[in-house]
């Protein structure tokens, strides 16, 4: 009851800026205008720095003008993909953060409220230069709800000021003369009339004062004499001093000052956006909102590493080779690179970088070796990849080896549907007999677990010999490149004889047909009705490689065109093309009894109704006029209603959303309804009769375990096992292993998270909890990120430092030699915790400095038979060094330290952050 109040509250925008698009100016407005003018601002000053001419496009600022003006007309899903997950985050925060004032800046929490933005800020920052972008969005959407209500919340407006308040993003400076506790602010309105309720000597004093504010009357939230929020919900409204001082809608009781107090939030959110920009730096900062030159796209291969596949890396390389060169500094460069490579254990490091050259260089040192079996983690390769790459990634998978983890299927399909990723499959030595490893072959049986995630991720699973694999990658290419948008997609197992459409509009320019299957029968027809061959009118062309055949049309003519595939084996069709239209779609929660919408983590729930948020992008005039989702590997569909919500932006309602996997159907008119268009979600969807919740409303401090409560409830109940998975094994979980749930009863229950002590700040930590009912095998899951803040500065390995050295000349057991070792922490680390022997049986003795308790002195004597002799040193926060030693080295001035392997670059790093040292 308590939540669905105050999701009411909200409804109404009497808890903050409105968050509905609406006549006066809501969260969602003022950010859209401070986003597009803050790119503005960059991209002029990034082309005047390099000579080139920038036309600022015309107001009102939309995203396809900006990412256009910026020269990043592929960048313009990307550019609103961040707008939508950045404006999504702050929206969440009324939903959320209903009744925590500090969150508002209400009931004076002046202080409490800037911690937000100071701390959250600092997160921002960090994500950003760790290349997170998708953390930093969702960490700056939170921070800019309570920024932007400080100006409707507090009296900032009514003291007269002009500006926004600088200091609210400053930890170090005053935010103002703050009403004392026991000090009046407000007086009764009169009436309906709040025009004069502000204390005269407030504002002469230019004194700081906010709104109190209140769901329950029972609740005496409001000291005498203070100012409320004011409006309908708030029930210190009602207490003397009544009325209040919230400037939300135009309609509020100073709903006069609305306009002002909005201008000054988007004013505001412009200067912590270009507070960021200052500290990241222009090319990074446009990376956080999807601005990039190239195709705005990320490009993750995932790459068995084992022994048998080195032709196989051999033929990656000349790939990846061939496709550097050919898209570096053009508008088809992906916007970063990602590299997973795994063997048997190994898998990962996960590497990261957005420089074409660097990847290329991460590919060309990869080797075969290893492995043994036959089978491998290929499946905990891709969920690294998945857990690393940004949203709508294009993921290639390279193996020759069935997978031995296929237990991880379920999680790795829930994080294709999260990051709505295509993840495509190039699979050897499925087809003929492999020459150097026959015994190894993997079976037709052994690739299905590829083709069902192929499917899941509306991939491809190509299955090729060894010596085909450099003429597949053609689809790297083809696929990755930019505005490359879904026409249609479906699959069939077993195969069928049938009809499909799909629509070719005046935009798009390259229609591609992709099938996978074996002994399919296919014909196309044009929308005059001509078939290929009749009339010796070719219609495409077609290549194969492996299980795969290309057509790609030769006359485009716009309408609607038909596939009549026939094939008694199983088959996968994939429609694509290449136009700037293409749509975003997130399944969101309608607030009970209204309108608000929070984007959904998890599954929606199956057979029942449900609603999603579409999001077109690449055309301003565009509009919805139909969305049905359609099962993926049948003919069974629902259409939802649609409701535009402005800025491109549709809520689709469905009655009852499938109960198997589905993709998601656009149609649309766009150039003032003068032509059709269609587009398919890329990846599928599945519904699940589980409801998971839960939420993270806090940062996870190292070496502190952080509790993730979560919830589940299911209409039959039963046993839920639960599996839970993050990012990086160096962090740490507990869960109970299943849980019982009474038919309808909410379950709760926690997880435990840690994180080592010395996880860098701006460390994201994804964490993937996956309930599956043991009895149907239905499943959901809850995929929340969870952002490190460290306080700890120290980064830094401890270093040895040769203070003597007695050095051996021959191998001989009367001669000894000896070396004495200072181990520090530099001047800005903790100090050195401890320092063990890992080699060398000669005698030691490690004691601390008498001068300085942070530094360890080592002396060590042995026998010149025995002339190795390594450290290990520990920092207080888990920093680690090894330091090696050689009775040989020369003496007389060279240092005989061997060397010296930080280990903090192997485990001390997050995920992804490594490249930066390579
Ligand atoms: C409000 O949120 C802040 C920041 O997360 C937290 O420190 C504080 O405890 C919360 N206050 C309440 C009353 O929940
Ligand atoms: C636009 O950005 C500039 C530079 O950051 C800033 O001075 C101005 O206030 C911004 N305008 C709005 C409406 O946010
Ligand atoms: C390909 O077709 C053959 C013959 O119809 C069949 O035996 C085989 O199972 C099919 N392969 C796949 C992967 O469907
Ligand atoms: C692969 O190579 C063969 C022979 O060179 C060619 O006929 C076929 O079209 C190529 N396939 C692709 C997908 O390029
Ligand atoms: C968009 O399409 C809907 C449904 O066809 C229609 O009702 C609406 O008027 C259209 N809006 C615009 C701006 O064309
Ligand atoms: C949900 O429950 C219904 C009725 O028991 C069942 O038919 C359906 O398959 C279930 N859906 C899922 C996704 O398990
Ligand atoms: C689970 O938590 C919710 C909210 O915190 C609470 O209302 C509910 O009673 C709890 N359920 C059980 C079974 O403890």
């Amino acid at each position: 009851m308590l939540v669905v109040l105050g999701f009411v509250l909200l409804l109404t925008g009497a808890r903050g800026f409105g968050i509905l698009p609406g006549d006066s100016q809501s969260h969602l407005d003022i950010t859209d205008t401070a986003i597009l003018n803050a790119t503005v601002q960059v991209c002029r000053a990034l082309a005047q720095a390099e000579g080139n001419i920038f036309t600022t496009p015309a107001q009102p600022f939309t995203v396809t003008d900006v990412a256009t003006a910026c020269r990043a007309q592929n960048s313009i899903r990307s550019f609103q993909l961040a707008i939508v997950t950045i404006k999504f985050r702050n929206v969440r925060v009324d939903i959320r953060q209903v009744l925590n004032a500090s969150f508002h800046f209400d009931d004076e929490s002046f202080v409490e409220g800037r911690n937000i933005i100071v701390g959250g800020l600092i997160t921002v920052k960090n994500s950003i230069n760790q290349e997170d972008f998708e953390a930093a969005r969702e960490n700056l959407g939170t921070i800019l709800h309570p920024l932007q209500d400080f100006y409707s919340h507090s009296n900032w407006v009514e003291n007269g000021n002009q500006f926004p308040n600088s200091n609210l993003i400053r930890s170090d400076t005053s935010i103002g003369n703050i009403a004392a506790v026991n000090r009046a602010t407000c007086r009764s309105c009169n009436g309906d009339d709040c025009s004069d309720n502000i204390l005269e000597d407030i504002t002469q004093d230019n004194v700081l004062t906010s709104g109190y504010f209140s769901l329950f009357p029972t609740v005496p939230t409001k000291p005498a004499g203070k100012c409320s929020h004011g409006g309908t919900f708030d029930q210190t409204s009602d207490i003397d001093p009544t009325g209040g001082i919230n400037k939300d809608t135009p309609d509020s009781e100073h709903g006069n000052l609305h306009e002002e107090a909005a201008n000054l939030a988007a004013m505001a959110t412009s200067e912590i956006l270009e507070n960021i920009r200052q500290e990241v730096e222009d090319v990074p900062f446009l990376l956080m909102l999807g601005i990039s030159r190239g195709s705005g796209k990320a490009l993750c291969f995932v790459i068995d590493t084992t022994e048998s596949m080195s032709d196989d890396i051999a033929a990656v390389k000349v790939a990846t080779s061939s496709l550097i060169n050919n898209v570096a500094g053009t508008d088809d460069e992906p916007q970063s690179f990602i590299l997973v490579p795994f063997n048997d254990p190994e898998v990962g490091p996960l590497m990261r970088t957005t420089d074409p050259q660097v990847f290329k260089g991460f590919v060309d040192d990869l080797s075969a070796s290893g492995g043994g079996d036959n089978a491998e983690r290929s499946l905990t390769g891709l969920q690294l990849g998945l857990m690393g790459s940004p949203r709508s990634s294009d993921i290639f998978v390279f193996t020759d080896a069935p997978a031995k983890d296929v237990e991880l299927k379920t999680t790795v399909i829930a994080l294709i549907e999260r990051s709505q990723s295509v993840v495509n499959f190039l699979i050897t030595g499925t087809t003929v007999e492999n020459r150097r490893r026959s015994s190894n072959r993997i079976a037709a049986a052994d690739s299905q677990v590829y083709r069902d995630l192929a499917q899941a991720a509306g991939g491809l699973a190509v299955e090729v010999e060894t010596d085909e694999l450099l003429n597949a990658t053609i689809i790297i290419r083809q696929i990755s490149n930019s505005s490359v948008v879904t026409l249609l997609q479906a699959s069939r197992d077993p195969g069928s004889m049938e009809s499909f459409t799909f629509l070719v509009d005046e935009t798009t320019m390259n229609t591609r047909i992709y099938i996978t299957g074996n002994s399919t029968t296919i014909t196309i027809t044009n929308p005059a009705g001509a078939t290929q061959g009749i009339m010796g009118i070719p219609l495409f062309t077609s290549s194969s490689v492996g299980n795969l055949e290309i057509l790609e049309l030769i006359n485009h003519a716009e309408g609607t065109w038909t596939i009549d595939i026939s094939s008694e084996n199983p088959y996968s069709l994939r429609v694509t093309d290449q136009s700037p239209i293409d749509f975003l779609v997130d399944f969101v929660e309608i607030v009970p009894g209204g309108n608000a919408f929070d984007v959904l983590d998890t599954r929606p729930t199956a057979c029942n109704n449900g609603s999603l948020l579409v999001t077109l992008t690449g055309s301003d005039t565009a509009n919805v006029t139909g969305v049905t989702l359609v099962e993926a590997a049948g003919t069974g569909a629902v259409a939802g209603t649609v409701e535009p919500q402005g800025s491109g932006q549709f809520l689709v309602r469905v009655d009852k959303i499938p109960s198997v996997p589905f993709v998601v159907r656009v149609d649309g008119t766009a150039n003032n309804a003068s032509f059709d268009f269609q587009r398919q979600s890329p990846t599928n969807f599945r519904a699940s009769n589980l409801t998971i919740r839960g939420e993270v409303n806090d940062n996870l401090v190292p070496g502190t375990p952080f509790s993730v409560p979560f919830s589940i409830t299911e209409d039959t109940g039963g046993n839920f096992s639960i599996t839970v998975t993050t990012n990086d094994q160096r962090f740490t979980t507990s869960a109970p292993s299943s849980l019982l749930v009474q038919p309808g009863v909410l379950t709760n229950s926690t997880v435990m998270v840690s994180a080592p002590l010395n996880t860098p700040s701006g460390s994201t930590i994804t964490l993937t909890i996956e309930v599956k009912n043991t009895g149907s095998e239905d499943t959901n899951y809850l995929i929340l990120r969870i952002v490190v803040f460290n306080t700890v500065t120290d980064l830094t390995a401890p270093m040895c430092e040769v203070l003597s050295f007695v050095n051996c000349v021959q191998i001989s057991s009367t001669k000894t030699w000896a070396v004495s070792v200072r181990v520090s922490d530099g001047a800005d680390g903790t100090g050195v915790e401890r320092v063990t022997r890992t080699q060398g049986n000669g005698t030691l003795n490690i004691e601390p400095s008498p001068s300085n308790g942070n530094v360890t002195l080592v002396t060590y004597n042995a026998s010149c038979t025995d002339p190795d002799m390594a450290l290990v040193a520990v920092d207080r926060v888990g920093n680690t060094v090894a330091c090696a030693f050689n009775a040989f080295q020369a003496s007389g001035g060279v240092a005989p330290l061997v060397s010296q392997v930080h280990l903090i670059c192997a485990l001390n790093l997050a995920v992804g952050l490594l490249h930066s040292l390579l």
